[in-house]
């Protein structure tokens, strides 16, 4: 896991965090894929679902800035996420950067800490406010609507971090697929509700992923923070998985039935692929930091490496995005990698 972090310095420097307006959820779509209308369908390739727009963020100069950059990957720049219901900003603070108060209507933002460290918070609708230190690799789920803010409170280092929307533009539509809610976030019910603090908001699992061992591993290890394992996702419409591929690592063929899966390579280079429902394969090499939309359809990944590791994060507009793993004879009789 610190190679999971540090490498990520190599890679982003981002920023998002620029008040993005949303207005109702995203809408369904009855097709894998939308296109835009000037362009021919038959001509869509493997590019169409790839986002490299990320690539320059290796060279951001920091020099004399003191808000954060933010630098979205919506249905703008990535044309392949429309219907997809899923975007991601990747933010870069400058050392006592600050991300300045903002809200995103309609959409929450589930913030995943990259690099170093970062103080987070947001107000409710009673004017409560959560405030939380954040060090990489934890997360923060903003409840939709809320404003919120982020500082980088270290002075002689930057911060990193991605902001994960369940909607393909948190600027200007909005609504996951998930269900709305009409408050601003669900508690459990074995949870008093005067007792939510920022803890609640806060999800520190992906600390364990230094400790995964993977050695004489052949399949990805995935290590998912969805409503099961943070539980105020619930009603927000959007969840993330860390996995790391060993050395000649496969993810078998796979679908997510409730939502599209972003991928972001943090380190390493990946082969991925899935098959839209006419049986066409999209397959594609990812490196640091290229992203793929794979969508709702059977998917899978390969480590082609055999003497190094890869490390991804996945994103999915749901906070419960679902697996269905194919048979097992299927997978050897079917995609080869
Ligand atoms: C970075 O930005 C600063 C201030 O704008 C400028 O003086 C400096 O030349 C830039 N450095 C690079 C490597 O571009
Ligand atoms: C709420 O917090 C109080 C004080 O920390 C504790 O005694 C009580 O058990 C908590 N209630 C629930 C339902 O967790
Ligand atoms: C990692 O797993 C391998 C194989 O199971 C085992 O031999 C090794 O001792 C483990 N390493 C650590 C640090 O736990």
């Amino acid at each position: 896991m610190e190679k999971f972090c540090s490498n990520i310095a190599i890679f982003l420097i981002v920023a998002f965090g620029n008040a993005i307006h949303a207005t109702a959820g995203d809408p369904d779509i009855l097709k894998d894929f939308l296109v835009l209308p000037s362009s021919d369908p038959s001509t869509i390739t493997r590019q169409y679902f790839t986002f490299t727009g990320f690539r320059p963020l290796r060279h951001a100069n920091l020099t004399g800035k003191t808000t954060a950059l933010v630098t979205k990957a919506t249905m703008k720049e990535f044309p392949a996420l429309e219907g997809q219901g899923v975007s991601v900003s990747a933010i870069i603070y400058p050392p006592s950067g600050m991300n300045l108060p903002h809200v995103h209507p309609k959409t929450s933002e589930l913030l995943i800490v990259l690099l170093g460290s970062l103080e987070v918070g947001f107000v409710d609708t009673t004017n409560k406010l959560f405030t939380q230190t954040l060090q990489a690799p934890d997360m923060f789920i903003v409840p939709k609507g809320l404003v919120h803010f982020q500082v980088n409170t270290k002075t002689d280092s930057p911060s990193i971090a991605l902001g994960v929307f369940g909607s393909v533009n948190a600027g200007t539509v909005s609504l996951p697929r998930d269900p709305d809610i009409v408050k601003d976030f669900l508690i459990p019910t074995s949870l008093d509700p005067s007792n939510i603090t920022s803890q609640f908001f806060t999800y520190t699992g992906f600390r364990e992923l230094v400790n995964v061992n993977i050695t004489g591993k052949t399949a990805a290890v995935v290590t998912k923070a969805s409503m099961k394992e943070f539980p105020a996702l619930e009603g927000q419409g959007v969840s993330v998985a860390a996995l790391i591929y060993p050395p000649s690592g496969i993810n078998p063929p796979h679908a997510h039935p409730r939502a599209a899966e972003l991928l972001i390579v943090i380190q390493g280079v990946l082969e991925v692929g899935f098959v839209d429902s006419t049986n066409k394969l999209f397959t594609q090499t990812l490196q640091v930091p290229e992203m793929f939309i794979p969508k709702g359809l059977v998917h899978f990944q390969v480590n082609t490496r055999s003497d190094s590791p890869v490390y991804v994060l996945g994103m999915f507009g749901s906070a419960n995005a679902g697996t269905v793993s194919l048979p097992s004879t299927l997978f050897a009789s079917g995609i080869s990698a």
